[in-house]
């Protein structure tokens, strides 16, 4: 379509943050500008609007940005991925490597159900390593693994390939 929106032109570059050497692309101009967040919400449901998803995981922070509103607009259920000691009830953990460090994520055991088609949102995509955990995570369920959706993709880390075949799908990819 002619008229969408620039995405990129929302992303601000910061260089050596949060370490010497990582580029930091910033979503936070893109989130103070109404119109442009709203068109990732309608661009991603667009997407996802006849995959019959039932319920949308995210793993915190970020990801809870852009996965709350795609759940809602998709009319399924919202799951929050967190880091450890944050869900109050029964959780299973997974430990995962990032761009810059390592983190575990948490979810609730009873989150998922045995016949859930879940959608996977992040933010950004860099090494998979979130990604992957939060796949894992699913894994241990019977439920499928419809589909995982990004903002951004940096593409010379090359995680899609590194995604056991889940369809993996960006709005905005930096070379
Ligand atoms: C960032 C980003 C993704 C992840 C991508 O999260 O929001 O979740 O890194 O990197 P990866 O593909 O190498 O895993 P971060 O852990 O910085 O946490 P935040 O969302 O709380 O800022
Ligand atoms: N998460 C992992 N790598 C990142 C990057 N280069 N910019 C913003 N968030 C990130």
């Amino acid at each position: 379509m002619n008229n969408q929106i620039n995405l990129k032109e929302y992303i601000r570059e910061i260089p050596d943050f949060p370490k010497p050497g990582i580029l930091f692309r910033d979503i936070t101009p893109l989130l103070a500008e109404p119109t442009a967040f709203q068109e990732v919400i309608d661009r991603l449901t667009d997407y996802y609007r006849d995959k019959k998803i039932t319920a949308v995981l995210a793993a915190e922070a970020r990801g809870f940005i852009f996965a709350a509103p795609l759940a809602l607009a998709l009319g399924a259920r919202f799951i929050p991925i967190r880091k450890p000691g944050k869900l109050p009830f029964e959780t299973r953990a997974f430990h995962y490597e990032l761009e810059y460090g390592s983190d575990s994520l948490e979810m609730h055991t009873d989150s998922i159900h045995t016949d859930d088609r879940v959608l996977i949102v992040d933010d950004l995509l860099a090494t998979g390593g979130t990604i992957s955990a939060c796949i894992e995570l699913v894994k241990h369920t019977d439920a499928e693994v419809v589909g995982c959706a990004f903002l951004i993709e940096l593409l010379f880390l090359q995680a899609r390939h590194k995604m056991n075949g889940c369809d993996v799908f960006s709005l905005i990819q930096y070379d």
